[in-house]
């Protein structure tokens, strides 16, 4: 798999990224040893966790995807040649949302122990705390990068003016900020105005802010939780607008025309954006993994990416 570089640190990291939320909860211990298994087999290195990973299913509590992770470290005896992330931030058991300093310090200790490692290669902030000075918590990362706990730190949930603020609050006293930003992104266009609780989407605004300053782009539930290939599952209502049957079209001519699977033209079509995003990828199947990670061999023309990004050309399709 290739390999791109990690903001402008010079660490290259897969170019697409295994989504882990559900290993060890919704998706068990042996499903998810083979999606693991089959993924570095593909030449993928990098396994994106959180400490609340996945507290909010009925019988759990949070920790499980980090202590899974943690045995097939261990079990494949690998842990060099992976690259590990994981976060802090959103509640879970008894922990508030917070990106406190002592909360950031203590949950990096516990996801430490989860995991069975020493250093944390990406640690993000999962989620930005308006009550906490930034200040405070850009210090947190420092101390832990000091310490040799984290190698870098990343921010998830962020406005560009939030990530600004943090990066330089950061680099006014020295210290490194954020590399990356990890954001709710996909190929149809959301509706800017949507609920999406506590998500926040890969908007311009901050992809142009992190192409300005070099922090790479990760997106976060990139193939809408399957809709885009079980005809069962409908699209969510957040990326329903105008032009969302136009785009499922222009999606499906150049599937049919690769004979490759929707999903694989999406992420295929993020890892050729310019700059590349990094899709965090997952299923709860190897098959699933296997499907999308077709992307890996795609190769978009410019005809394919010119249909899939032309939103629209008949301006009659938006007054239906
Ligand atoms: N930073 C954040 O706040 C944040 C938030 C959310 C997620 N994440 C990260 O992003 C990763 C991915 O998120 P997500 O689970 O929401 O991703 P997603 O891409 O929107 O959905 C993945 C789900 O789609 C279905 N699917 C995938 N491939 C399929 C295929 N080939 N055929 C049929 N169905 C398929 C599976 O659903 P079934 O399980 O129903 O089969 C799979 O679990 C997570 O694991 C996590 O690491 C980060």
């Amino acid at each position: 798999m290739k390999k791109i570089e990690l903001g402008i640190t010079g660490e290259m990291i897969s170019c697409m990224g295994l989504g882990t939320m559900y290993f060890g909860s919704k998706v068990d211990g042996q499903t998810s040893f083979q999606i693991l298994d089959y993924y570095s087999e593909q030449g993928g290195s990098f396994l994106d966790s959180a400490n609340k990973y996945a507290s909010w299913i009925p019988g759990f509590q949070g920790g499980e995807s980090e202590l899974l992770i943690g045995k097939w470290l261990k079990q494949k005896a690998n842990r060099n040649s992976m690259f590990i992330s994981s976060k802090v931030g959103f509640s879970y058991r008894e922990i508030p949302r917070s990106l406190k300093k002592e909360i950031i310090i203590s949950e990096c200790e516990k996801s430490l122990n989860r995991l069975g490692i020493e250093t944390i290669d990406l640690y993000f902030a999962h989620a930005f705390d308006t009550e906490t000075p930034i200040e405070e918590t850009m210090n947190a990362f420092y101390q832990l990068k000091k310490e040799g706990k984290i190698r870098y730190a990343g921010a998830s949930n962020f406005f560009a003016w939030q990530l600004s603020e943090a990066n330089n609050a950061a680099n006014l006293i020295g210290w490194d900020g954020f590399t990356c930003i990890q954001q709710r992104h996909t190929y149809l266009e959301p509706n800017l105005r949507a609920n999406f609780g506590t998500q926040l989407l890969l908007t311009p605004e901050i992809q142009d802010f992190c192409n300005r300053k070099k922090l790479s782009l990760m997106a976060y539930s990139p193939l809408l939780g399957g809709a885009y290939v079980n005809n069962d599952r409908s699209i969510p209502v957040q990326y329903q607008s105008a032009v969302t049957e136009f785009r499922m079209e222009k999606l499906k001519e150049v599937a049919d025309d690769l004979m490759v699977s929707r999903n694989a033209i999406v992420l295929a079509w993020m890892l050729q954006s310019s700059p590349p995003v990094i899709p965090l990828v997952t299923g709860s199947a190897v098959a699933q993994v296997e499907e999308n990670l077709q992307a890996l061999t795609i190769k978009l023309s410019d005809k394919h990416l010119e249909l899939l990004n032309q939103d629209i050309i008949q301006p009659n399709k938006y007054s239906k």
